[in-house]
Formats: structure tokens, sequence, C-alpha cells
């Protein structure tokens, strides 16, 4: 099975930081975010990835070249405007063919993997199936209402929830959805929604199957569930809010704004915007926002005002 992985977006919700370095590579428990969903995919036996990139293409080209250093084969897509995630897909059609695939949406990541839900997807035979999950505020996300194993209906952020099934960001595909793409009208949001495409698989008659997620799923896109997510990777490590810090501060340590940082050694670090941080020794593989004060090396690392 082949992999598309999602990652035009501009990152505009984790502004100014993705002004500095794309989305898809911000290290998140110092591994580029994009690397979770390499594990992801390597896990039910994907090796060909085409990552849909967007203007952030050659950085991404740059950072992740033909992906051997992952084990992996990487291709690289270009989405020529931010249409949608239905639109996004489109540009991915050639480097899939005829061949079943998994959409990843780049922002997600998974504390568990998928290996039983690819092997009922392949052995179903169906031309769909999504990974849901029970959610607290569907009004936020696709959501799918479930008759039995099958999805019945599929609703793009519904103001009125029918079910409590958020789409939780991967998708397998068969070759049908192909047909479904063309001429799908935008939605008012305006744009391609897959969710609409999907619903076309359904009207069609198609068999589209739910896989529930029974792991935790974080969508890293604001700096809220980035940090939440880069505390839930270094074992509740990070420290969010207006955080004060002394003395050496190591591994992945992510500062919400207003944080103080007085550190003699800083490492493995992200501090995002607004922080304060004061910095007598190195500065080593770290991102840090706000007001920078420093005195000793820096080192593989992106500072900025
Ligand atoms: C997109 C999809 C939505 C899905 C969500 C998962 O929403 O359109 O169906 O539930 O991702 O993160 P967006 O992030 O574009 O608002």
């Amino acid at each position: 099975m082949k992999g598309v992985i999602l990652a035009a977006g501009k990152g505009s919700r984790l502004f100014p930081v993705t002004h500095h370095i794309p989305k898809p590579l911000l290290p998140i428990a110092n591994r580029p975010t994009l690397e979770y969903a390499f594990d992801r995919l390597k896990e039910i036996g994907v090796r060909e990835i085409a990552i849909v990139v967007g203007d952030n293409e050659g950085e991404m080209r740059a950072a992740l070249g033909d992906g051997s250093a992952f084990g992996l084969e990487l291709s690289y897509v270009r989405q020529t405007e931010p249409k949608g995630l239905a639109h996004a897909l489109t540009f991915a059609e050639s480097f899939i063919d005829r061949e079943p695939f998994v959409m990843y949406l780049g922002d997600a990541i998974y504390s568990e993997g998928f290996i039983q839900h690819a092997k009922r997807f392949i052995e179903s035979g169906a031309a769909n199936l999504n990974i849901v999950k029970p959610v607290e505020d569907p009004s936020r996300f696709g959501v799918a209402n479930v008759d039995g194993e099958r999805i019945t209906k599929l609703v793009e952020k519904p103001k009125e929830p029918e079910s409590n099934l958020a789409m939780a960001g991967l998708y397998f595909f068969g070759p049908e959805i192909w047909g479904v793409l063309p001429g799908l009208p935008p939605s008012a949001r305006g744009e391609y929604e897959i969710t609409d495409a999907i619903q076309r698989l359904i009207d069609g008659g198609h068999l589209v199957l739910a896989g529930v997620y029974e792991g935790t799923w974080f969508d890293t896109g604001t700096l809220d569930s980035f940090l939440e997510t880069s505390a839930f990777l270094t074992g509740g490590k990070s420290l969010v809010g207006a955080a004060e810090v002394q003395g050496e501060v190591t591994e992945s340590v992510v500062i919400g704004d207003g944080a103080k940082v007085s550190a003699t050694r800083l490492v493995d670090c992200v501090v995002l915007p607004d922080a304060n941080v004061q910095v007598t020794g190195t500065i080593r593989h770290a991102i840090l926002g706000g007001t920078v004060v420093r005195e000793g090396d820096v080192m593989d690392a992106i500072l900025w005002d």
C-alpha cells in the first residue's frame, strides 16, 4: 500500500514559529512532526509516500530528501493553491495510480498504530475506511453517522452534529475515490472537502467503513494542541503557561506565552512565542521565540523575536 501525507498548509495557527520552519518539520519532543507520521505508515507496510507540499516545498525537500534516511521512498507533489483536502489529494493521483492507499493529515499524531485497521480495509474490499474517534466537540470536525460498521452519512463541521464520531485524519482508499473527485463542488468555506468526496462514494453505493480509534489522537495545528502533544510525548515534562524555569533545561521542554527561562544550558527545546529567555551557556537544537538574551554558543537552533 502507498501513502499520501497532506502537508501543504501554511501552519498559520502557529505563526510566527512557522514563518521560520514549516509546520511539518517543527520538532515536537525532539523529532520533526512528520517523523511520527512516517513511523505510523511504516508500521502498516507503507514504503512509498507522496508528500503534498505547498509554498514549503523547498524546505521540505531539503529536510526530508528522497526519504532514504527514514527507510522510505519519498516523492513530492505540489498543491498549487490551498483549496482543501480533496483538492490536495488530486495532485497525488498519478503517484498512486490504481493502488489502494492511505491518506494521512500531516498535523496528526497518534499514540497507537493502525495495523488492524489496514488489515480490515484490505480484507473487506471496501472503497474506503475512515478512522473515527468519539469527541466532545464534534462540530469542529467532519462528523460520521455510523450504522454497524458502515458510515452512512458524513457532514463537515455540522452546527448540530448527529453523532460524536469525528473524522480523525487517517483515511484508507481504493481507486474508487478518483471517480468522485472531479466535479466536486466547493463547500460553504470555499474548500473541496474530503468528507464531501466520501459522501459521494456513499451515495454511489460503495462500501465505506468506520474504524473506531482506541488510542489518543492529537491534531498539533494550534499552540495549545502542540503543547499538549509535546507533554504527552515527553511524558508530561512540558511546561505550559507562564512557567518559570531555571538551571539546565534539556529535552523538549515547551513553554507557553509569558514564560521566563533563566538557563545555564538549553538543549533539545522548543520555547514558543513571547517567552523571556536568558541563557548563559550553550543553546543547542532549539527553537526559541520571544526575547532571547544569550552569552554562550548557539548550535543548530532557531531564534527569532
Ligand atoms: C479536516 C477535515 C475534517 C477532519 C479534520 C481532522 O478539518 O476537513 O473532516 O475531521 O481535518 O483534523 P480541518 O483541519 O481542515 O478544519
